[in-house]
């Protein structure tokens, strides 16, 4: 019977990791069909959508650097009282770089795609840019994983922290490979005009 329970919640994970690879591979393959546009995109006053996308992004990464915070603090890993307010911070802040990640993740799908090889006009992809779209791609496979893990409650108990860190990583990974390197190569981004 206990074994017939394992094996009914190691289904949720498995189907939920699946799910996840399902989504990357339709993310990436739409990434190499769709012919990149501008039109359907915003700056938000920035010079240039890359410009306005590395902004974004800094934030989703101050947001992915809060979730961490208040995981480790709720798993009782920081060794101080949690308070009543940290679960709903931890919600709020985590809903927020989800959707940011949604909007900057459309924008470099719709106007760039997957990059690999050498582009139209025969400039070679860089390893970062590659790796960036990878990563991108897998970003959005992981959030489907992290939302499954979520809602599951017959899931074990591993796969919520394992789901959260898979997808910290990847953000990581995909900010590192764009808005850091941005950051480094170009400095603070400025408005248009
Ligand atoms: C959905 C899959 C994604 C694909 C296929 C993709 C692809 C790309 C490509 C091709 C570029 C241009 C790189 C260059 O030529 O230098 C780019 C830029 C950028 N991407 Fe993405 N990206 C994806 C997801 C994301 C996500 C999830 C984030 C952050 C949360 C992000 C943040 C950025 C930023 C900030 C830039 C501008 C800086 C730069 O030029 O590298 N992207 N992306």
């Amino acid at each position: 019977m206990a074994h017939t329970a394992a094996q009914k919640s190691m289904a949720i994970p498995l189907t939920a990791f699946a799910l996840g690879a399902v989504v990357a591979l339709l993310v990436g393959v739409f990434g190499r069909v769709h012919d990149p546009t501008l039109e359907g995109t915003t700056t938000l006053g920035y010079s240039t959508v890359l410009a306005m996308k590395t902004v974004v992004a800094t934030v989703i990464g101050v947001l992915v650097v809060v979730q961490l915070v208040t995981a480790l603090w709720m798993y009782g890993r920081l060794g101080i009282r949690t308070p009543s307010w940290l679960g709903t911070a931890h919600r709020t802040t985590g809903a927020s770089a989800l959707v940011l990640t949604l909007f900057v993740a459309y924008h470099c799908l719709w106007s760039l795609g997957l990059e690999v090889g050498s582009l139209p006009d025969g400039e070679q992809v860089s390893t970062r840019t590659f790796v960036h779209g990878l990563s991108g791609c897998a970003v959005l496979g992981a959030v489907v994983v992290k939302i499954v893990a979520v809602r599951s409650r017959r899931a074990p108990g591993w796969f919520l922290p394992v789901a959260g860190g898979l997808l910290l990583s990847l953000l990581v990974l995909a900010i590192l490979t764009s808005a850091a390197w941005y950051l480094g190569v170009k400095g603070w981004p400025s408005l248009a005009g």
